[in-house]
């Protein structure tokens, strides 16, 4: 059972650490269905734990080693587990609508990009884990616009902390891991420095398109030290951002 008591000091926990603290994803809509996401501050505490649509995740701190398996969903190495747990369930979502992303508070100084990966399941996807197979393909990314103004922080708080991208209108239906990450710059002046905060959404993706793209990135391994944008001086560098990853696959829109 849930206690009162414990769930004050969860709460209590909870603010205390969104003071200086970073965050995760709380919320996805696919299309119009709003979908409760991983709350590692209060669902390991329930019995039985909620299923949610989004693979477990430690709190809402970053992964800053970007060799280890944690870089893919946020899971853990520690103890030599595989990475990522796969997620009880998945959501439903249509070929070409809006997915949202709802991230909880997010600190003004961890300005960066926000970057949105797919890879599709070859099987059940609540038993899949893709270890450091390339499957990855980019989806989404913003960085910093020509303004100057930085994806994660300024709009992000402009559009009220949801994040928005598009399932590819023409992507093949099926069974697919949305891979989303905010990349927080403010230490990223060398590396290691840079922190990523990714987390992965299980989807069946339905329509009638039949676009799959063919070139593929691993995680860990699509990101190195020496990784265009993985470091980057965001006090200094009043330059272009050059956002990490390969180019967006767009599905042959
Ligand atoms: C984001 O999720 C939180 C927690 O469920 C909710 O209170 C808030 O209204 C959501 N934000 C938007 C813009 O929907």
């Amino acid at each position: 059972m849930f206690t009162n008591a414990l769930a004050l000091a969860l709460t209590v926990f909870g603010v205390a650490s969104s003071v200086n603290a970073h965050g995760y994803v709380q919320e996805i809509t696919l299309g119009s269905t709003k979908y409760t996401g991983y709350l590692p501050y209060s669902d390991p505490y329930y019995n039985p734990v909620p299923q949610r649509i989004v693979r477990k995740i430690p709190g809402n701190g970053p992964v800053e080693d970007l060799s280890l398996i944690d870089i893919q969903c946020n899971g853990w190495s520690a103890g030599g587990a595989a990475g990522s747990a796969p997620a009880p369930i998945f959501g439903t979502v249509a070929a070409g609508s809006t997915v949202k992303l709802n991230w909880t508070t997010w600190p003004d100084s961890h300005k960066g990009p926000m970057i949105t990966y797919m890879a599709r399941a070859p099987s059940d996807i609540t038993n899949w884990n893709p270890g450091s197979s390339a499957v990855w393909f980019k989806v989404a990314h913003a960085g910093k616009d020509a303004s100057g103004k930085w994806a994660s922080t300024d709009i992000l708080y402009a559009n009220n902390h949801i994040y928005s991208f598009t399932i590819p209108p023409k992507l093949k239906a099926g069974q697919y891991i949305i891979r989303h990450e905010s990349i927080a710059l403010h230490a990223a002046y060398s590396y290691p420095g840079v922190q990523v905060y990714p987390s992965c959404i299980q989807v069946q993706v339905t329509g009638s398109g039949t676009a799959l793209p063919t070139s593929f990135v691993s995680f860990p391994g699509a990101y190195t030290g020496s990784t265009p944008g993985i470091v980057f001086d965001v006090y200094q560098n009043t330059g272009a951002y050059p956002i990490p990853g390969p180019a967006v696959w767009t599905g042959g829109n």
